[in-house]
């Protein structure tokens, strides 16, 4: 596992940071425009080099983004004494990681996260890719960055409805892992929307201690690593069911947790006071995208296609309580049907 930095200001200071690691000393930032017009001065005297801009969104995370980046190492003479600092949310970390994995058999990658999605969940972990026509993140590799690191400071800028939506991840990882994180959230909700560095360290860092703790177990989705899946089989049918359009991934996941959570109290595994408590936090950071026009049937067969049905069997990830979950195996399309039009045909 690479070293997790973390600390409000921290870009300030990353050359240094980025020195004692030993990161190659040539040093090509990947970034895109939104993020360098808005940061450019915090990372200034990193390099020298010119940053390698990519267009900003999700239609530009693929394989032709990718060749722009190699077409500006190989102008620029990059060899294997340089490296890539990826500045940016996820799909910025997600293309320039890959291109990081593949140029020249790979070289060395630093993460630098700016969204909070990227700070708690896709900046760690060591997955990287891109998409291809045919589905989301087709094409990838594991490739562990030399260093990330987080500053809280840059979510200053991050638009309120992107931040919510990181906000999501973080409270997945209060339910299937830490009472204690869930239970910060809630009572630090009004700073952390501020974005009070104060609120974030915590949440950031609890965060990242978990998703460190559980990939570090196993870093190629098996067993504990599917926990993380949390909300996410049906999250991953609305995204599809609506062409990734109209959720940002955070609400559809916010969807997916609702959900699973009836189906457990449904089942009697899960206390419903915690399944309503998830609820409340929901509701209480605002309203979600609709989703009560979503033909329930073509939500069931995205389910089936998702690439996480392995051999046939999907495993489904049902809280015990908040803190606590279980990987289940047996979960009918009908309880997923029933859950889904109480929690989301409002
Ligand atoms: N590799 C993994 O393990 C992993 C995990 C989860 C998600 N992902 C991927 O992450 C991607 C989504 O990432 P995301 O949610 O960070 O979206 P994103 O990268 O598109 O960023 C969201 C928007 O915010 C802007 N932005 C970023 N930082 C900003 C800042 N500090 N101030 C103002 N604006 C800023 C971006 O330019 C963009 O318009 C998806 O492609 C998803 O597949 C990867
Ligand atoms: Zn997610």
């Amino acid at each position: 596992m690479p070293a997790i930095h973390i600390a409000p200001g921290l870009v300030q200071r990353l050359a240094s940071i980025l020195d004692t690691a030993r990161v190659p000393a040539r040093r090509f930032i990947v970034s895109n425009a939104t993020i360098w017009r808005l940061h450019e001065g915090a990372f200034a005297g990193l390099t020298a080099e010119d940053p390698i801009l990519i267009p900003d969104g999700e239609r530009f995370k693929n394989l032709q983004t990718v060749g722009r980046i190699y077409d500006a190492l190989i102008k620029a003479h990059a060899d294997r004494a340089s490296a890539i600092v990826a500045i940016g949310g996820g799909i910025v970390g997600d293309t320039a990681g890959f291109a990081a994995a593949s140029y020249l058999r790979g070289i060395p990658v630093v993460q630098v996260p700016t969204t909070l999605l990227a700070q708690v969940d896709s900046a760690i972990g060591g997955k990287v890719g891109v998409n291809h026509p045919q589905g989301k993140n087709l094409i990838g590799a594991f490739h562990q960055p030399a260093v990330v690191a987080i500053d809280p400071a840059l979510l200053v800028t991050l638009p309120r409805r992107e931040f919510r939506a990181g906000l999501y991840e973080v409270i997945k990882y209060g339910v299937i892992a830490s009472r204690p994180l869930f239970d910060r959230v809630a009572a630090t909700l009004k700073g952390l929307f501020a974005r009070d560095e104060s609120a974030l360290l915590p949440v950031i860092t609890e965060s990242c201690d978990i998703k460190v703790d559980v990939v570090g177990e196993d870093e190629r989705e098996q067993g504990r690593r599917r926990t993380l899946n949390f909300g996410h089989t049906t999250a991953h049918a609305l995204e599809a069911v609506t062409k990734y359009r109209r959720f940002r991934h955070g609400e559809a996941v916010a969807y997916g947790m609702l959900v699973a959570s009836e189906i457990a109290v449904t089942r009697g595994s899960m206390p419903e006071p915690d399944r309503d408590a998830l609820a409340a936090l929901i509701a209480k950071m605002g309203p979600l995208p609709a989703a009560g026009d979503i033909p329930v049937e073509e939500v069931l067969d995205a389910i089936g296609h998702d690439k996480k049905v392995v051999a046939g069997q999907l495993h489904f990830v049902l809280p015990t309580a908040i803190g606590s979950c279980e990987v289940v195996t047996d979960v009918t399309r009908d309880e997923i049907a029933a859950a889904f039009t109480r929690c989301c045909s409002r």
